[in-house]
């Protein structure tokens, strides 16, 4: 590979977007290059199935170099060496840039990711844009408070960075896990090595020259590669001094045990998740059905947060799933690119692979195939979407994330049947309640343990509400002030103001 390779990617006749060249090597003191041993990752577009691009495979050694850009810059042009009303300016001159690019970020991160282009243009890329812009908002505005100890002496908070922080995103929403990662750190006046997801790299590698224009060299450091190497080498870096990562609760555990071992750098974990989606007997039934259905079929289920587990109250059971068939029956699987594609193929041959495996998990265990099941088309990664039916609770497709667009429908009888059946897993993300009684779906809220509920819909996500996992969903927030504190390390300053002899 050269020092500066170029990816390629032609888009359909039409389309809003005819071409889109962009440099994709490593992206490290703002400069582009290719990786410590030239090894290279072919990335696909999962419509195709075929190779639309090559990235650089970071090594451990590329991770080093990124460090030395991040804190050269951290002690010379971020950090305390950058007001926070400028970092809040950049942030939102990035968020700008963003919002200006949509059409070519869309149309990238439909093509690497495979999710329908208007979805990425509708929510991904100005939800990234927008999550840019809210943290430039905070840039200026996290204060410490000042501490009054007794007559003669006060203490006061600074809130400082940390430093050089760490972070390693994934596959499923590439740009706007770029975007919650990049948005808290900077704005805090960290500098950034961040690792993308080996199969979808593109809109990242693009938005590395947006930042180009932004941001001074070395600020944001960005090291495509493999979970390993790149990914051991940030969890377990000596100099990094944070790390945030989202995706498996596997690899989740891992990173957390590296940290330990090496700095005990402080982690947040944005993990996996099973999360349930409750219908009582009382709900909109239409409102119910069109949400659960969005909130499984929503990215073609790769979702964290996806509504897995739909549990129907016993009374309405029939009704519902004769709705909701007809709901699902309607959706369209189609190419990225068509206009009217609600569900597009699984983002990789494995992730393909290991959903198949669940959905042949599940009829050998005796569940029904009341929907679906089986692979949509010839080409490319698509899979039907699919409702499983006399589901027992100790299956596998009942228990474990699948990560597609497959659901299991269960029944529940009252409020206490059904609180006991939704925290039976060893998650805690999201979860949801359908009841036209606010006050019950409240009180059921208040019992569930998972780190968002939503009340009559599903897959609310803003850049205000903290979002992350109770239990083996994770650990601490994302989004709203409580990613600040991720990325802040507090310092109380004491100060005598007497001539007082100790005491
Ligand atoms: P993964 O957890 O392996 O990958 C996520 C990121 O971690 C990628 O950037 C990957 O390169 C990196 N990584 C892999 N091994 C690593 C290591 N040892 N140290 C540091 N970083 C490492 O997830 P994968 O294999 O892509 O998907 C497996 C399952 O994980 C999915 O089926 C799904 O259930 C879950 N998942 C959850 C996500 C979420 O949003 N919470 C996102 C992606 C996957
Ligand atoms: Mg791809």
């Amino acid at each position: 590979m050269s020092t500066n390779s170029i990816a390629s990617l032609s888009f359909p006749a039409g389309h809003c977007v005819s071409k889109a060249e962009f440099s994709v090597g490593l992206f490290i003191n703002g400069e582009y290059s290719p990786s410590a041993n030239r090894e290279t990752i072919d990335v696909y577009g999962p419509a195709t199935g075929k190779v639309i691009a090559r990235v650089p495979a970071g090594q451990a050694s590329d991770v080093d170099r990124a460090v030395d850009a991040a804190q050269a810059a951290y002690e010379t042009v971020w950090g305390e060496r950058c007001s926070g009303r400028e970092r809040g300016r950049l942030l939102m001159k990035l968020a700008d840039l963003f919002d200006e690019h949509a059409d070519v970020l869309a149309s990238i991160e439909s093509m690497d990711n495979g999710k329908p282009f208007s979805m990425a243009r509708a929510i991904d890329v100005p939800e990234a844009a927008a999550c840019l812009r809210y943290y430039g908002g905070w840039a200026d505005k996290d204060h410490g408070k000042v501490i009054e100890v007794d007559d003669s002496k006060l203490a006061f908070e600074r809130h400082e960075p940390i430093g050089v922080v760490g972070q390693i995103i994934p596959w499923n929403f590439p740009l706007l896990m770029f975007a919650w990662k990049l948005g808290p750190a900077l704005a805090c006046g960290n500098t950034i090595v961040i690792k993308t997801a080996e199969s979808t790299p593109l809109s990242a590698c693009y938005a590395t020259q947006l930042i180009a224009k932004v941001f001074p060299p070395g600020v944001i450091n960005v090291v495509t590669g493999y979970g390993d190497p790149v990914g051991t080498a940030i969890a377990s870096h000596m100099r990094i001094l944070k790390v945030a990562f989202t995706g498996s609760t596997a690899i989740g555990r891992s990173i957390m045990a590296a940290a330990a071992r090496s700095n005990l750098k402080p982690v947040t974990l944005e993990l996996g998740g099973k999360s349930p989606n409750i219908i009582f007997d009382d709900a909109d039934l239409d409102q119910a059905v069109s949400w659960a259905a969005f909130g499984i079929y929503f990215n073609a289920g790769q979702a964290c947060s996806a509504g897995s587990r739909i549990f129907v109250q016993e009374t309405i059971y029939d009704e519902f799933l004769e709705r909701l068939t007809r709901t699902v029956k309607a959706l369209k699987v189609a190419q990225p690119f068509d206009s009217d594609a609600f569900v597009g193929p699984a983002t990789s041959k494995l992730q393909f692979d290991r959903i198949s495996a669940h959905i042949q998990s599940g009829k050998d265990e005796g569940a029904t195939v009341h929907l679906g099941g089986k692979r949509h088309g010839t080409e490319g990664y698509f899979i039907e979407p699919t409702v499983f039916i006399d589901v027992r609770p100790e299956m596998r497709i009942a228990r474990e994330e699948i990560f597609g667009p497959v659901v299991v429908i269960q029944k529940f009888s009252d409020d206490d049947d059904i609180v006991a059946k939704a925290n039976d897993t060893i998650y805690g993300l999201a979860s949801a309640v359908f009841s036209r009684d606010i006050s019950h779906a409240f009180n059921i809220a208040k019992r569930l343990h998972a780190g968002s509920v939503w009340i009559n819909c599903y897959n609310q996500l803003n850049p205000q509400v903290p979002f992350g996992g109770y239990k083996q969903s994770g650990i601490g927030r994302e989004l709203g002030q409580a990613a600040i504190a991720n990325y802040t390390a507090t310092k109380s300053i004491h100060v005598n103001l007497t001539q007082a002899n100790p005491r």
